[in-house]
């Protein structure tokens, strides 16, 4: 971005690509944003656009709407919020690359931000197609007019090959918003060369969303502590019953090839010994603390599900973690949505937040797993870092190539 701002951006219109995929609840016509920081995240790089007199016409996109309007991913509500926190002027288009995006565009004037509407009310935008997608990129371009610039700074997207954050990039003058730089140089350090012991602890609810990472960081990972639905795979894959809980039946020949593998790999699977067991999925289900290989022998027997990693296992993954020189996070450990299933996830985010007070890089990761430690009250000091980008980032650990980053060093 400074290189941008060294060639000078005063008068120039510059497309900017931001992340503002947030959290809405709500009814229409009053959504309201339940979780800011992907907003928040995105103001320094408006800000220094700004203030250096840039006319900035961000876009961005909300929720995965099927490629036409449709009210509730409006980005409005995302845009109110941005107004208020801005400090500077922020106009919304009510269009993608219509005409209220268009004279809009024209009329914007230096030192001012038009948002545009979601990019993805345009089927084009994520088209497998690389002509349909050239054709929205051009449109996009053109809002631009004589001499603009592209800056992408939506890392939660950049694993995506989309028009806004891949195909505008070749034709612009392209730069590296300083949240992907951030973003980027962090993820660096985890994968190469990271201060040891290096502690990965996975959650969420299924073990199919994680496997390319498990695969890439056996071996790199000294830890790899499992907890959320996804430990039911693994439990299951030890040979243990864990009545209705989560089971991905398809997975579990997958999951025992890891277990079998990680020794070897010099990479030690913790996996949780105890279990809170629920009697339903509520908030208010009755619930009993269960050994993990015994689930099914209390009260609910057969039909309890699990529904958090139980004391124990938080004061022994709290243990890992007090040891490690190097933390990532991604994906909760339980419904820590329900008061009474998120001690688990509590323990992991407290056990980090003393491991960066202790000096050790702590990473969460995820736009989820972010705003469950921002849910619980944890604040962005707490952390070395809180990545914007939950696929985007565990894609970078996967060691996969990420379309908008390939763009930018094209
Ligand atoms: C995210 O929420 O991780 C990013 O905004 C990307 O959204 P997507 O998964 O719908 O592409």
């Amino acid at each position: 971005l400074d290189e941008l701002l060294n060639e000078g951006v005063r008068g120039r219109r510059v497309l900017v690509r931001s992340d503002l995929n947030v959290p809405l609840e709500g009814d229409l016509p009053t959504l309201r944003v339940t979780d800011d920081g992907r907003i928040r995240a995105s103001l320094p790089v408006l800000r220094k656009l700004t203030e250096a007199g840039a006319a900035v016409i961000v876009m961005a996109h909300l929720g995965r709407p099927k490629g036409a309007p449709e009210e509730k991913y409006s980005l409005k509500p995302a845009v109110d919020r941005l107004s208020e926190l801005a400090g500077f002027d922020v106009a919304f288009a009510e269009d993608v690359t219509g005409d209220s995006a268009r004279e809009r565009a024209q009329a914007l004037s230096e030192g001012s931000v038009l948002v545009l509407e979601n990019v993805r009310f345009d089927p084009r935008e994520t088209s497998k197609d690389d002509a349909e997608r050239a054709s929205f990129a051009d449109e996009l371009v053109q809002l631009t007019g004589e001499n603009g610039a592209y800056v992408d700074d939506a890392f939660g997207a950049v694993h995506r090959k989309h028009a806004s954050v891949y195909d505008v990039a070749s034709r612009l003058p392209a730069y590296q918003g300083d949240l992907v730089k951030a973003e980027v140089d962090v993820l660096q350090r985890l994968t190469t060369d990271p201060e040891r012991p290096f502690v990965v602890v996975l959650g969420g609810s299924k073990v199919s969303d994680k496997l390319a990472v498990i695969e890439n960081l056996l071996g790199t990972a000294d830890r790899l502590l499992i907890g959320g639905g996804m430990v039911f795979t693994f439990l299951a894959a030890q040979g243990h019953q864990v009545g209705s809980s989560l089971l991905e039946e398809d997975q579990l020949d997958t999951v025992r090839g890891y277990l079998a593998r990680a020794r070897e790999a010099g990479t030690e699977f913790v996996l949780p010994t105890d279990i809170v067991v629920a009697e339903k999925f509520a908030p208010d289900a009755g619930h009993e603390i269960r050994p993990a290989d015994a689930m099914e022998s209390g009260e609910f027997g057969s039909s309890g599900l699990g529904l958090d990693i139980g004391p124990d296992s938080g004061a022994a993954f709290a243990r890992e973690i007090g040891q490690a020189r190097t933390v990532f996070w991604n994906g909760p450990m339980g419904v820590f949505e329900f008061d009474a299933f998120a001690a688990g996830t509590k323990a992991v985010a407290q056990a980090l937040a003393e491991a960066t007070a202790a000096g050790a890089l702590t990473v969460v990761g995820g736009g989820d797993s972010a705003a469950a430690v921002r849910g619980l009250g944890f604040d962005e000091s707490s952390f070395s870092h809180i990545s914007t980008g939950g696929g985007a980032s565990l894609e970078y650990l996967e060691g996969k190539e990420l379309p908008g980053l390939t763009a930018l060093q094209r």
